[in-house]
């Protein structure tokens, strides 16, 4: 596997450390982590070895340290620590080259190859209205399969359409009493329709009892029955899919729930044979002893109809037998933590060696989603009111000359959606956040917008020297100019990414690369606006060529660096802002 740069350098610290220690490597590695800002980059805590050695830390720690032979690294005794700092060269030359040579690429691994991961995402229900939790998973599902495609796993993303179940019929249903035949093919208005047939079906015995029917007529293969949902089918299709172009999303493969409409017999048959069925008040239900399985997990409801979760077993085994996945990703709301645990559960139980491979990815709410009309039902609303709320500001912005562009519409746009996608990555998985539209979209606070500006900025840094006739110069020879402390934190902060993604990765957890984009477009900023007060630290400092041309080979990797991060999340980075 190759290593990046700081990789290399915790590598070749942890054999020099087991060497002084006589220890073997992967106890030193157990406890090597990085060290506060202040101490240098590592840090070893004695503590392990002081109680074998029976010394007090501090003193082994002071005896070992000058024993540890680790080139271009200083190491240290500080208290019970060993601490090291990686020396300014050859690690500046190191990263800036690293960066030439990845390019776009930058961050990229192999730990991932030969290996395949199933990811579930996005899944909204047809003709239901699209929830928040839908955008959440769109999101993060799509900046999970980024990364780990960047780490060389071969990624089959799967939409698994909510397309099949009850809400067909009550939409078919509802649609002979509220429906517009010349509207049919608008997902807005089935969503209405869905809305009003379910308000009557929890009012009305009767009309849930139908809708209900015309679900079971369709599970019995009714061909008038799968017409209309077929056309309704792909009337919403189409609306997602111009839904996923804008926000620049791809699966692999559309298959919902409805594609496992004819294999849920052989599962039934199949969990009927491993760990057994029975029939509870007239439903077919997993026969799991009462505690270890509660509530039961239902196979089919009483008039005979399946159910989620007999189509989610049937897609796990399916999707065992034809991918061979190393691991398979379900990215849904945290509320459905039951379901999974049970489907999980049954399939284990089904003595499916690969059912530990299963991962349920949840996240948590968003709270106060709202557009100016009101409440929010589909996902365009949200990208439309970002665009109109973007464009407004871009507007602002380009008459107080801080933006300069040709093109405000595609500018807000693509501001627009960074900053719903950004401002949702950017919080940790599992936790609840407050939708804000003026904190999604300031241009100076933790936003999308924020990042987007840094990488415009650094692009146009690289431009105006270009236009000036900068040579081509080549970053070993010009590396050591790169002295001011700004400088050197800036190289670890490019230099950390493809770890941190390796991390995201094992993880889930797409947050920690939106993290680290917000502290470099914030390093760098502090960097080029030093030069406002002092010349000499002016990005372009005429007067210096030698330091003019190390610190645009640093602009040039601040610049691959925050492009790769903000693409491996899917957010879109402008070139001239
Ligand atoms: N359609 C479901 C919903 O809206 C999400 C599906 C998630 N994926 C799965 N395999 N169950 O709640």
């Amino acid at each position: 596997m190759k290593l990046s740069v700081l990789q290399h350098y915790k590598q070749t610290l942890a054999s020099a450390l087991a060497d002084a220690l006589s220890c073997p490597l992967t106890e030193v590695e157990k406890h090597l982590k990085p060290a506060e800002e202040a101490h240098g980059d590592f840090a070893l805590p004695m503590f392990a070895w002081a109680k074998l050695a029976q010394k007090p830390p501090a003193q082994l720690a002071a005896e070992v340290a000058p024993q540890v032979c680790a080139p271009g690294m200083e190491v240290k005794a500080t208290g019970p620590y060993i601490n090291a700092r990686i020396c300014p060269m050859p690690f500046a030359a190191e990263v800036l080259l690293a960066t030439k040579q990845q390019g776009e690429n930058y961050g990229a691994g192999t730990s991932g190859a030969g290996k395949t991961v199933v990811i579930d995402f996005s899944s909204p229900n047809i003709a239901k209205p699209m929830a928040f939790h839908h955008i959440r998973s769109t999101v993060i599902g799509n900046a999970l399969a980024n990364l780990y495609r960047s780490q060389g796993w071969k990624v089959v993303g799967i939409n698994y359409l909510g397309d099949w179940g009850k809400q067909f019929g009550l939409v078919a249903e509802g649609f002979g009493l509220f429906g517009e035949e010349a509207q049919k093919h608008s997902m807005q208005h089935l969503v209405e329709v869905y809305i009003k047939a379910n308000a009557k079906a929890e009012a009305e015995p009767e009309f849930d009892a139908k809708a209900r029917a015309f679900f079971a007529r369709m599970e019995a293969g009714e061909a008038k029955a799968l017409a209309l949902w077929q056309e309704l089918r792909e009337a919403s299709l189409l609306e997602f899919k111009a839904l996923y172009a804008r926000l620049g999303i791809h699966f692999d493969l559309y298959e919902g729930e409805s594609f496992y409409q004819n294999k849920m017999e052989g599962l039934i048959e199949e969990i009927s044979n491993t760990v057994g069925t029975r029939l509870s008040e007239g439903a077919l239900i997993v026969n799991l002893p009462y505690a270890e399985a509660e509530p039961p997990v239902l196979l089919k409801k009483n008039d005979g109809s399946t159910l989620y979760a007999t189509r989610d077993l049937a897609a796990a085994v399916d999707r065992f037998n034809r991918f061979g996945f190393d691991k398979c990703l379900y990215v849904v709301a945290a509320d459905q933590s039951l379901h999974f645990r049970q489907c999980f559960f049954v399939l284990e139980k089904m003595q499916k060696a690969w059912a530990p491979r299963l991962t349920h990815v949840p996240f948590g709410r968003v709270h106060g989603m709202s557009t100016r009309k009101g409440q929010l039902h589909l996902l365009s609303e949200v990208l439309d009111e970002a665009k109109t709320r973007a464009l407004e500001k871009v507007k602002e912005n380009i008459a107080q000359g801080k933006i300069h562009t040709e093109a405000p519409e595609e500018l807000a746009e693509q501001i627009g959606c960074g900053a719903i996608v950004f401002g949702d990555l950017k919080n940790r998985r599992t936790t609840d956040y407050v939708f804000e539209w003026e904190e999604l979209l300031s241009f100076e606070g933790h936003t999308g917008v924020y990042v987007q500006y840094a990488h415009a900025r650094a692009l146009a840094i690289l431009q105006k020297a270009a236009e000036s006739g900068s040579p081509h110069v080549d970053a070993l020879s010009f590396a050591h100019a790169l002295k001011l402390p700004e400088e050197q934190s800036l190289l670890r902060w490019v230099a950390r990414l493809p770890q941190l993604v390796e991390e995201a990765v094992e993880q889930n957890e797409p947050s920690f690369v939106a993290r680290w984009l917000l502290e470099g477009a914030a390093a760098f900023s502090r960097w080029y606006t030093l030069g406002n007060q002092d010349r000499s630290k002016r990005v372009l400092v005429e007067e210096n060529p030698p330091v003019r041309s190390a610190r645009l080979l640093l602009v040039e990797a601040v610049c691959t660096a925050l492009g790769s991060g903000l693409r491996l999340l899917g957010v879109f980075a402008p070139r001239r802002m």
